[in-house]
C-alpha cells in the first residue's frame, strides 16, 4: 500500500506555515494527535506514581502505556525501557554506571561514523575508568563501515562497543546483527544508537542483537524525550548512582528525578500514530508497526532516489551518502559556495535544509568537511513530490 501523502500531511499543523521540510533528522514535525496527548496529560490531574488517588492512578498508567508502546516499537521488554531527557543524557548515565564496572586495561570501541553523543560519554567514561579507547573507521570513498572495521578494533579485553544503526549525517547502516555476533563473541555489550534508524525502519532489537539500542521520539512524530531499551536482566546488574529514598527497582533506577510523564503520553501517541499509518487493522500493535514502517520506508526511499538522481546531474554537486544500505538522509556541498549560504538563501524561499557537522563531528572530519559539515536533506513520513519540486527549483535558483 502507498503512503496517501495528502492524509500524511493533513495530520501535521506546522506544514501550514508554508515550509518544505528537509529537517527532520533534527526533529520531525508532531501530528495533532501527539501535541494533544501531551496537552490532554498536563490537564489532567497527574501526580507520582501510586494507586490511592485518581492522580496516582493514572500518572502510573501513563508511565505503563509509554513502556508498553516503545517495546511494541522495537520489539523491547517493557520492563526494560528507560525514559530521560534525551539520547545524550541517557547514553552518559548508561556510559557512567557501565564504566563502574570496567577495570584499567579494558577496551572500549568507538567509531568515527557515530554521532557525538555515542562517542563523547564512552571517551570521558573510558577514561574514568582506565579503560582504552579503541575507533573504528569508516571508509569516506564508499560510506561503509564493515564488520570487518569493527573485528579490527575488538580483543579479549572488549568489553562495550558503542555503534550507530544509521548515521544522521550520511545515512550509513553498518550490518549491526553480524557486527553484534563479532562483539558478542568477544563476551562485550552492544550499545546502539538508534536515534536516526528508529525515524525510517522497523526495529527488533533481539534480532539486531543490541544490548542497549537508545533512540529519541521526536525524530519519529513524538516529542523532545530520550529512550534506552535494554534486557530488565542487563540493567539489574548496573547500578547508577541515584538517591537514597528513590525506587530501586528496575527501570525505574536509571529514571532520576520525576519523569515528564505529558511526553511519555506523547510518545505513546506517536507510536500509535505510526502504527496507524499502514491502514486500519486490528492486528496487534507490533504487527502494524512492522506494515507502517515498511510503507514509510517505501515513500522516503522513493523520494530519495529522485532527489538523488537529479543532484548527481549538477557538477558542482557532491554527494558523500553513498553506502548500499542507508535511511533517505542525503549530505551534499555545492562546490564553490559554503553550505550555511546555500542553506540561508533556500530558507529565504522557505526551504528547510540545515548545514553543519550534525554533532557528527568526528564523521564530518573523516569526509574531510573539517567541522563545518555540509547541507542535509532528510526525508519524513510527510515529505512530498512537492517538496522535492520545491527543493530542487530552489537549488537550481541558487547555484
Ligand atoms: C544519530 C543521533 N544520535 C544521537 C542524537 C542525540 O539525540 P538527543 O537529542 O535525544 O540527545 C541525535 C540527535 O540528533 C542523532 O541524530
Amino acid at each position: 500500500m502507498p503512503l496517501a501523502t495528502d492524509t500524511m500531511r493533513s495530520h501535521f499543523p506546522a506544514l501550514r506555515e508554508g515550509a518544505a521540510h528537509f529537517d527532520a533528522p533534527g526533529g520531525s514535525l508532531v501530528p495533532a494527535v501527539v501535541a494533544q496527548a501531551v496537552a490532554d496529560t498536563l490537564a489532567s490531574a497527574v501526580n507520582q506514581r501510586g494507586t490511592f488517588t485518581v492522580a496516582d492512578r493514572r500518572t502510573t498508567e501513563v508511565v505503563r502505556n509509554a513502556r508498553l508502546a516503545v517495546a511494541d516499537l522495537l520489539g523491547a521488554d517493557p520492563g526494560g525501557v528507560v525514559f530521560g531527557r534525551s539520547m545524550t543524557q541517557l547514553t552518559f548515565d548508561f556510559a557512567r554506571a557501565l564504566a563502574k564496572t570496567w577495570n584499567p586495561g579494558d577496551e572500549i570501541v568507538v567509531t568515527r561514523l557515530d554521532h557525538d553523543a555515542n562517542v563523547r560519554p564512552w571517551v570521558y567514561a573510558a577514561e574514568s575508568a582506565g579503560a582504552t579507547l579503541r575507533w573504528v573507521d569508516f571508509d569516506p570513498e564508499t560510506s561503509e563501515l564493515t564488520v570487518a572495521d569493527v573485528e579490527a578494533q575488538l580483543t579479549d579485553r572488549t568489553r562495550l562497543v558503542a555503534i550507530t544503526a544509521a548515521s544522521n549525517l550520511i545515512g550509513t547502516r553498518p550490518p549491526i546483527k553480524q557486527i553484534a555476533e563479532k562483539v558478542h563473541a568477544r563476551g562485550a555489550l552492544l550499545y546502539v544508537d538508534g536515534v536516526h534508524h528508529s525515524a525510517h525502519a522497523f526495529v527488533d532489537i533481539a534480532e539486531i542483537g543490541a544490548d542497549f539500542y537508545a533512540c529519541s521520539p521526536y525524530k519519529f512524530c513524538g516529542p523532545h524525550v530520550g529512550v534506552v531499551a535494554a534486557s530488565p536482566s542487563l540493567l539489574e546488574t548496573l547500578n547508577p548512582d541515584k538517591l537514597l529514598p528513590s525506587a530501586n527497582t528496575v527501570p525505574e533506577r536509571f529514571e532520576l528525578g520525576t519523569p515528564s510523564w505529558e511526553l511519555m503520553a506523547g510518545t505513546t501517541a506517536a507510536v500509535d500514530f505510526l502504527a496507524g499509518v499502514g491502514g486500519p487493522s486490528n492486528a496487534p500493535r507490533r504487527e502494524r508497526l512492522a506494515s507502517s514502517m515498511a510503507v514509510i520506508a517505501e515513500h522516503e526511499d522513493a523520494l530519495r532516489d529522485f532527489i538523488e538522481a537529479e543532484l548527481a546531474q549538477h557538477p558542482r554537486i557532491t554527494i558523500y551518502s553513498r553506502a548500499q544500505d542507508r535511511t533517505p538522509t542525503l549530505l551534499f556541498t555545492v562546490d564553490g559556495m559554503d553550505s550555511c549560504e546555500v542553506s540561508s538563501r533556500l530558507g529565504e524561499l522557505n526551504i528547510n535544509v540545515p548545514a553543519s557537522n550534525f554533532y557528527a563531528i568526528e564523521a564530518s572530519r573523516r569526509l574531510g568537511l573539517g567541522d563545518a559539515g555540509g547541507l542535509r536533506i532528510g526525508l519524513a513520513p510527510y515529505s512530498s513530490a512537492d517538496d522535492a519540486d520545491r527543493l530542487l527549483a530552489g537549488l537550481r535558483s541558487i547555484i
